[in-house]
């Protein structure tokens, strides 16, 4: 099976999940991309489409790539900076299903926090009511991810996908 995996990623997080699933991959017939660098979309079986979560999307980068694919299998895979509970990643998702066509199949998504930057530190600021302690906290428990556990928990998706 012809595995891609097309990522973008600003600080690194989404990168670092990308290469784990890279590398868990089985065979050689895979590719790894950066959405912002690749020319064109690699033809792939199996397309595994990561995305730091910004503004509470996925960037039209990634939505551009969704949009290209057509009658194609999916797994999403995303950094965050805040909690990646449940609901949170249940609520991205439904932010996130609308750019996949309705002929192409979404096989999961996996979510895990990513180290917090200073840019996301003001966007929270700006875009939240969260209190400076409550601020600090969430900067805090962002700051140790993506963290071994995360890792064990994206192998086990990337199994889970590919069956
Ligand atoms: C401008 C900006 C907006 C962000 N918006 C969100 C958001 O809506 N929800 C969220 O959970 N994290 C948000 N983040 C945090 C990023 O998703 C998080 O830091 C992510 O791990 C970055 O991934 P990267 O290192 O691959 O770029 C935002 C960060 C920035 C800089």
């Amino acid at each position: 099976m012809k595995y891609a995996v097309i990522y973008v990623s600003d600080t690194g997080n989404t990168k670092e999940l990308a290469e784990n699933i890279f590398v868990s991959l089985p065979g050689n017939d895979k590719v790894i991309a950066d959405a912002r660098k690749m020319t064109e979309l690699p033809e792939a079986e199996l397309y595994f489409i990561g995305f730091p979560v910004k503004n509470r999307t996925c960037g039209i980068e990634i939505m551009n790539v969704l949009e290209e694919l057509d009658g194609a299998n999916i797994a999403l895979f995303a950094s965050c900076g805040l909690p990646a509970n449940d609901k949170y990643k249940q609520y991205i998702e439904n932010i996130i299903r609308p750019w996949i066509n309705d002929d192409c199949r979404c096989l999961g998504f996996y979510l895990c926090q990513g180290k917090a930057s200073e840019k996301f530190r003001e966007w929270l600021e700006a875009e939240t009511n969260y209190s400076s302690d409550e601020l600090d906290r969430i900067v805090e428990m962002a700051s140790e991810h993506p963290n071994d556990d995360d890792i064990d928990k994206l192998y086990g998706f990337v199994d889970s996908v590919i069956g």
